[in-house]
């Protein structure tokens, strides 16, 4: 073991930045004989003391562009969120020949391609494994566990948050609202709640995950966002009734056309383990070529959880310091002149299976005319349900079809809105078997 020690700088002393802090200090003996030097915290920078933490032996600063600055550190830890402070903090700790550990998905998915070449020319380690599903170690599954594979598809439970309400919703009938109060409350949400429950979050981390799957430059831009806010307990019911839940996935998918990038409500068939991922738990379904079907499963925020993953960053990166080995594992996993202009797709271009509901007009003949739009537009129907309903003047038909264009599906459902006995507000969610 080196006699030397490396030297930490903590920026954040929040849920994740106490976490790491004491995960550090309590595991400091088995975390040693791991990285075959010692690692220690020797400064951190936070604008307010952590009960949770005793700081008393370690220098503190409130502005935090002190420890980013500070001779002594080796590894800069941002923990404390956001964009503009944290883009402004880590490329200054870069431009300082530091290396550099985040767990902020929302800096990585909008400036990572420009951090990353920062680091590229400075020779150092950003790392990110925090970032996607928390303490699950799904970057360092696929970006090494799994370089073997074309990897096919993955998608991901990368949003706690939105599953408790949809888990809630579906085994208590509790209110949206209600519950997404309590996931406040308990800490799981982020600053603005409409992040997590319209998608942005975890089109964040799913930016994050298709790059290194695929080889691409990191691309929120592209990514098509929907949340799940329009839904109604009748529709998780129905998708119950048909053998199926509702999750919000994040789906990004390579095809011959180009790569499929996409977060919304998904129906997957109840007898897949992902669909049994309940509560606050994150799951990510990777599949490869070589490797078939995987998957990964566990917390994906809290304290602790969050700070596994960032200490095992930290261990990596002291493990390079030691062998003098800076970006042994290129940031997106493949090598930074290698990454793929492959097109992402528009969510027109994109095939996928759907769960229709309709509300008709209880009256012979609608289904006749509805099923006649769909044969027309070449969509095949895998099952279809009427629900009696006490007030028979409408009533839901729930449709669910076979894999069709997307592009295909919009102008079979402009053809059923313009009967008269069909609703306008159709609610549509696609469906996915990830059987393949
Ligand atoms: N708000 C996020 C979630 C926290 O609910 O999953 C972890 O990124």
């Amino acid at each position: 073991m080196s006699d030397s020690r490396v030297k930490v700088g903590i920026v954040g002393l929040g849920t994740v930045g106490s976490g790491t802090f004491n995960v550090l200090t309590r595991n400091a003996g088995e975390i040693a004989r791991r990285a075959g030097v010692a690692i220690e915290v020797v400064h951190v920078g936070a604008r307010r003391d952590n009960p949770r933490c005793d700081t008393s032996k370690v220098k503190v600063s409130r502005d935090l562009m002190a420890v980013v600055d500070d001779p002594e550190v080796d590894i800069v830890v941002e923990l404390i969120g956001g964009t503009t402070l944290a883009r402004e903090l880590v490329l200054r700790a870069i431009a300082n020949g530091k290396h550099v550990i985040t767990a902020n998905k929302a800096l990585i998915a909008l400036h990572g391609n420009e951090i990353f070449a920062a680091a590229t020319e400075k020779d150092v380690d950003v790392d990110f494994e925090a970032a996607v599903a928390g303490g699950v170690p799904i970057i360092k599954s696929i970006r090494e566990g799994l370089s073997a594979n074309n990897i096919n598809w993955l998608a991901g439970i990368i949003n706690g948050t939105s599953n408790f309400i949809l888990t809630e919703m579906r085994e208590k009938g509790r209110s949206f609202a209600d519950v997404l109060a309590e996931a406040q409350q308990l800490g799981y949400a982020e600053a603005d709640p409409t992040f997590d429950i319209e998608g942005i979050d975890a089109a964040h981390k799913l930016t994050i995950l298709a790059s290194v799957a695929f080889g691409i430059p990191l691309q929120f831009d592209k990514v098509y966002t929907e949340g799940i806010s329009q839904l109604t307990a009748d529709d998780v019911a129905y998708a119950e009734a048909l053998g199926y839940r509702i999750k919000l996935l994040g789906i990004a998918r390579r095809v011959p056309a180009g790569i499929e990038l996409r977060v919304h409500p998904t129906l997957i068939p109840e007898e897949r383990l992902i669909a049994n991922v309940n509560g606050v738990m994150n799951a990510v379904m990777v599949h490869g070529d070589a490797v078939g079907s995987t998957l990964y499963y566990g917390r994906g925020a809290g304290s602790e959880p969050t700070a596994s993953a960032v200490v095992a960053d930290i261990i990596d990166t002291a493990r390079n310091i030691v062998l003098d080995a800076a970006n042994r594992i290129p940031h997106l996993a493949f090598q930074a002149d290698q990454l793929s202009d492959v097109p992402v797709l528009p969510i027109d271009g994109v095939e996928t299976a759907y769960y229709l509901r309709l509300m008709a007009t209880d009256k012979a003949g609608v289904l006749a005319e509805v099923t006649r739009i769909l044969s027309e537009a070449g969509i095949s129907i895998e099952a279809i349900l009427q629900k009696p309903v006490g007030d028979r003047d409408r009533v839901p038909v729930i449709i669910l079809t076979r894999p069709v264009l997307e592009k295909k599906m919009n102008a079979a459902l402009a053809r059923m809105r313009a009967l008269p006995e069909i609703d306008d507000e159709i609610m549509r969610i696609r469906l996915e078997s990830l059987d393949h």
